[in-house]
């Protein structure tokens, strides 16, 4: 079932998705050569905890840690290790979950380590653009296809690998609900976007091949091809004024404008839908 958010629930996604988001900018931070992805997780740990919010990622699943660091062609899901310290060059894919008051935000961020080939960048860049181009797609009256189909256009402009396997999800008071959020995929189809919508969207873009492996430990998906691949995650609310991005700020046509806005902005009450059950 798909559940909408009123406003008491949304500002507790809010404070959980502002704290994942300083968190992340502090790991971005310390995303240097020599810096062992055991260290970002030590930050993200302590990072959640001193802001008063609770991870969401340790125990998910069996996952083990904190947070998910994924080095270059690692995709997604990148558990932290003292032995896998950072180079210059390489691109980390951080991505982080919070509690606040039972209510859950998710956010991911890909960080540069110094000089980065330009491609690379490129990958990078433009996987963040295809984000936003995701999010602005989410409007009231709209469907959740229209977020995919305007994610997957910005990887066709590069000839980008889309990830199939992995999508983004509906997020509330469970990291994952329904409905799922395919980075790809027609316009206009999909469950209708309604006020309320809670969806955390995420595109995941390979320099080559759209094929990815999970790898022995179970949980890192690395591309078949070994080539980078990039990662950016926001949690993002629909409202009668458009799309909100949890944490972050309101989405204009100049960019975000930071900054919660204001709670009139929220609709009142939870509204729990009929008939929103997926495939
Ligand atoms: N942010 C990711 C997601 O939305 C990571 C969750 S995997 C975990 O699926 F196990 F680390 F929690
Ligand atoms: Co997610």
């Amino acid at each position: 079932m798909i559940t909408c958010k009123g406003r008491s629930e949304i500002l507790r996604m809010e404070r959980a998705t502002r704290v994942v988001q300083e968190v992340l900018a502090e790991c971005v931070a310390a995303c240097q050569p020599g810096v062992s992805t055991e260290e970002i997780d030590r930050i993200a740990a302590e990072g959640i905890r001193s802001r008063g919010a609770k991870a969401a990622f340790p125990g998910y699943r069996g996952y083990p840690k904190t947070i998910c660091v994924s080095v270059n062609e690692e995709v997604v899901h990148g558990i932290p290790s003292a032995r896998r310290k950072l180079r210059e060059g390489d691109i980390v894919g951080l991505d982080l979950g919070a509690i606040v008051d039972g209510y859950y935000g998710d956010a991911a961020r890909t960080a540069l380590v110094g000089a980065v080939p330009e491609k690379v960048r490129t990958l990078v860049v433009e996987t963040r653009r295809a984000l936003s181009a995701g999010v602005e797609a989410v409007r009231v009256g709209g469907r959740v296809g229209d977020i995919g189909a305007a994610v997957e256009a910005v990887a066709r402009e590069h000839g980008f690998g889309v990830v199939r396997e992995f999508v983004g999800h509906g997020i509330g008071t469970a990291l994952h609900e329904e409905p799922q959020v395919p980075n790809y995929g027609p316009a206009g189809k999909g469950e209708p976007i309604r006020e309320g919508m809670t969806l955390a969207i995420e595109p995941m873009f390979n320099l080559g091949t759209a094929k990815v492996r999970v790898g022995p430990d179970g949980w890192t998906v690395t591309t078949l091809d070994g080539r980078p691949s990039a990662h950016w995650e926001h949690t993002v609310v629909a409202t009668a004024s458009g799309p909100v991005v949890l944490g972050f700020g309101r989405y204009t046509a100049d960019g975000v404008v930071p900054g919660a806005p204001d709670e009139s902005e929220y609709p009142d009450a939870a509204a729990p839908l009929a008939g929103g059950a997926v495939a």
